[in-house]
């Protein structure tokens, strides 16, 4: 088969992987957790196999259990991935940054030094945090409520996007001759005076190679679907089950439409965590491995974090406790939601629940052999569930490795998946236009 339409394959790039026991699987390098020479070669080997992007999560807050058992340390995204913008040419650099806890002329410009530094790879990752733990490393004792902090997001996109604009795309000049260096009718303040920021503008830094970087979003509550069909370029998303991934392709594709929005220009990536072997009986004894290496009172703990509800003292072997109602829960409100139908749809103990979560945090797991892990991507892909993935290796060392080495090799045979890169920058890849400047009259 050789299809037109290609599939997108994003990396989220994780320490030891994605399983909350990976760090302590015998074949992860632990010592190598804060050595750069480390995620250089991972996200070379991605660029080799042509992947879209390569994708770092992040949250500013540690809890003492995490210090204990977690796999904690991690780099700043933007830090990260500036350095290995240098040791790549090809591969889209995506890093989450919050909206609660920033200001827009600071990110503003650190994305457009990033899109400068990797020659138009750079994206941004938009969340808006959901933690109490977070808010009190940003002079708060709570977390502001869902809506505030999506309304604030709003703002925080707006201006940030007329800053990137501040620069018309032809206002360097550079004449030697005459001293002009810029045309100053080509460099707008911006004069933002709104509920949230204040901001005269213009930004300093030009307009960057892909005018703006890439805007990812994950949110999937109510205002988190219509602040990604107001503002993605890419969606990442946890669906346990291929119609639940179906359902949210079709209504953010709609939303997307009734924002009067082209819904090619939104790539839906489902997450997945694959834990990969040569037969289904090696990958079944990894996987029992791996729930052998799980520590269940921090499990419960990060659970607790996730919903906002102190699970602590709850039995592991009863059903999950009744959870508020979702209209209640201030923190990350379709996670909760996915984990009460998850428990309920499979009658799950609490213990089991925490088995389940463990290799992907509510992400779609598949375990099996390379040709069971393409044909469950080609059915989503070719069935109206996602544009492409995220893939999340279960254990960096080896799952990272065998999906580049086999499954997406499996995945060219079939036609699904590019096999040389066809552009330079992330947009190129992901097949996005390059965004009108405001300012511009044409
Ligand atoms: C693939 C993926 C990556 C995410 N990365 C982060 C992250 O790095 N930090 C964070 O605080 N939330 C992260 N989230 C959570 C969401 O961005 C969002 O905050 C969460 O889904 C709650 O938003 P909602 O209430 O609109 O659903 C991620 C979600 C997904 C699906």
């Amino acid at each position: 088969m050789n299809n037109e339409r290609k599939m997108h394959l994003n990396l989220f790039l994780s320490s030891m992987g994605h399983h909350e026991a990976s760090w302590r699987y015998p074949d992860s390098p632990t010592d190598q957790l804060m050595n750069f020479s480390y995620y250089k070669d991972l996200v070379q080997k991605a660029e080799q196999a042509k992947m879209d992007s390569v994708f770092l999560a992040d949250r500013t807050s540690l809890s003492p259990q995490s210090v204990k058992h977690g796999s904690s340390a991690s780099f700043e995204p933007t830090t990260l991935l500036s350095a290995l913008a240098v040791v790549t040419e090809k591969i889209g650099l995506i890093a989450t940054v919050s909206t609660s806890f920033n200001e827009p002329y600071n990110i503003a410009r650190r994305f457009a030094s990033l899109d400068f530094l990797s020659n138009g790879r750079a994206g941004w990752n938009i969340i808006t945090s959901g933690t109490d733990s977070e808010a009190q490393n940003f002079n708060l004792e709570t977390i502001p409520d869902h809506a505030i902090r999506y309304k604030r997001a709003k703002e925080f996109l707006d201006v940030t996007i007329k800053l990137w604009d501040s620069w018309e795309d032809d206002a360097i000049v550079l004449n030697k001759k005459t001293g002009i260096f810029a045309d100053s009718q080509k460099v707008h303040e911006i004069n933002h005076k709104g509920e949230f920021f204040q901001i005269r503008g213009p930004l300093n830094i030009p307009r960057s190679p892909q005018k703006r970087p890439v805007l990812v979003q994950a949110g999937t509550s109510e205002d988190g679907k219509e602040f990604a069909a107001k503002y993605a370029e890419a969606i990442f998303t946890a669906q346990q089950t291929f119609i639940d991934a179906r359902a949210f392709y079709l209504d953010v594709k709609e939303r997307v439409i009734k924002h009067g929005r082209n819904p090619d220009q939104v790539k839906i990536l489902p997450g997945i965590c694959p834990i990969i072997g040569e037969t289904e009986k090696e990958v079944k004894e990894r996987e029992n491995r791996l729930q052998e290496l799980m520590n269940f009172e921090h499990s419960l703990i990060q659970l607790s974090n996730r919903v906002g509800i102190d699970l602590t003292s709850a039995s592991l072997d009863e059903p999950l406790p009744a959870l508020p109602d979702i209209d209640e829960i201030q923190g990350h409100k379709s996670r909760t939601q996915l984990i009460i139908e998850l428990a309920q749809r499979e009658n799950l103990t609490l213990r089991q629940l925490l088995i389940r979560l463990g290799g992907g945090r509510g992400h779609h797991t598949i375990v099996g052999t390379p040709q069971k892990i393409a044909d469950e991507l080609e059915y989503w892909f070719l069935n109206g569930a996602a544009d492409g993935f995220n893939i999340m290796p279960q254990v960096m060392n080896p799952d990272f490795d065998r999906f580049i080495n086999l499954v997406i090799p499996e995945l060219q045979k079939r036609g699904l998946f590019r096999t040389e890169y066809t552009g330079n920058t992330l947009r190129d890849n992901y097949k996005l236009n390059k965004p009108e400047n405001q300012f511009m009259t044409i």
